[in-house]
């Protein structure tokens, strides 16, 4: 199966196999099938995340299962539930038309609602994290569909415990957040700030601002490919800050945990000189620096050079090493 149209840097790519599912038997049938075959696994979201070889050993699942339903509310609050399946951006609209609101800082946010925890999706101030009550999902150790809460999943910044401490043994099937009745905007970023200045402040008018600040930073995936922010912002200790900042003044970055530093990968990249440099068929996007693109024809091999060259740059010059944030699959090649 061509999974060209299935990863969002738009790379060649086939799998062994390709398995649609629709329920949780399908899911269970699905992954036993690999199991008795001996045959890695694994699960497909918006394939947004995800930087794809030429070919996929193994099974590649896409869970296909879509809908949403209010499970309860009270006076300020509803908890709702959400397949796997669904469209993340598309989701996040229909909330905020039913009245919920919450996610609105995260519309535009390529990708599917069960790949949303894994990464705990995040930008202009808010986490999937703050929004979430819990999720279900087959454990494939244990061989049960789990319900785990927010302390389960360990979220952390672009992290969870499906994607560090135990990648591949929970697959996400249903994600149920918390929303709110009464609109409270969280508009501290400035570009959204700045985008709101004239509006009545609505959900939908910051989902509509939010839209606005992508898309004049972010390339669209069905336009140029990519994976959104290439590599996380790296937090580093205090100490190491200061000897950067005595160095390189306009420096941007951001407190963190008490003693830590959030430092604009974006900024080091740019000023490392990358913005806009092109290598073949893959290149550093040139509105925003941590975006890496596939301009067509390019493949895995070819951007991880890319960006190790990138890594190596911005290690050299600043001495900050720089961690990818996509996941390149199958990992050993
Ligand atoms: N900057 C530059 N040059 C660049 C890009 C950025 O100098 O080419 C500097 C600017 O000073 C800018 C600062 O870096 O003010 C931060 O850039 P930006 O506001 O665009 O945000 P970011 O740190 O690059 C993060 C997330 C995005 C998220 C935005 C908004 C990560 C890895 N990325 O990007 O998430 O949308 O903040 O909250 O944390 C993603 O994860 O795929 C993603 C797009």
């Amino acid at each position: 199966a061509d999974l060209s149209q299935l990863n969002s840097f738009g790379f060649s790519s086939k799998a062994q196999y390709l398995i649609d599912v629709y329920s949780d038997n399908e899911l269970v049938e699905a992954v036993s099938f690999a199991e008795q075959h001996d045959l890695p696994l694994l699960v497909i979201g918006g394939g947004s995340n995800l930087i794809l070889s030429d070919y996929l050993p193994g099974v590649v699942v896409r869970l296909q299962s879509t809908g949403y339903r209010k499970v309860s509310e009270d006076d300020a609050s509803v908890l709702v539930e959400a397949e796997a399946g669904e469209n993340w951006h598309q989701l996040v609209e229909q909330f905020i038309a039913e009245g919920w609101s919450g996610l609105e800082n995260l519309a535009l946010i390529p990708g599917t609602v069960g790949a949303a925890p894994v990464q705990n999706i995040g930008a202009y101030g808010v986490e999937i994290k703050d929004r979430f009550e819990a999720l279900t999902a087959y454990d494939r150790e244990e061989k049960v569909f789990v319900d785990l809460a927010s302390s389960d999943c360990q979220f952390g910044y672009r992290n969870s415990v499906f994607k560090s401490k135990n990648p591949g043994r929970y697959i996400i099937t249903r994600v149920r957040f918390r929303l709110s009745k009464c609109f409270v905007p969280t508009v501290g970023y400035g570009a959204l700030t700045q985008q709101l200045a004239d509006d009545e402040v609505t959900a939908r008018s910051v989902f509509d601002a939010v839209v606005a600040v992508r898309q004049s930073k972010l390339p669209d995936p069905l336009e140029l490919g990519n994976a959104g922010s290439f590599f996380e912002n790296p937090v580093i200790p205090r100490a190491q800050y200061d000897v950067l900042k005595a160095h390189h003044p306009d420096v941007v970055a951001y407190p963190d945990r008490p003693g830590f530093m959030k430092v604009a990968a974006g900024w080091l990249i740019d000023q490392a000189g990358w913005k806009g440099y092109r290598a073949g068929a893959v290149g550093v996007y040139d509105k925003q620096a941590l975006v890496l693109v596939n301009y067509g024809g390019g493949c895995a091999d070819e951007l991880m050079a890319l960006a190790s060259a990138i890594q190596h740059s911005v290690s050299e010059r600043y001495g900050v090493e720089l961690v990818p944030e996509p996941r390149r699959y199958p990992l050993s090649v």
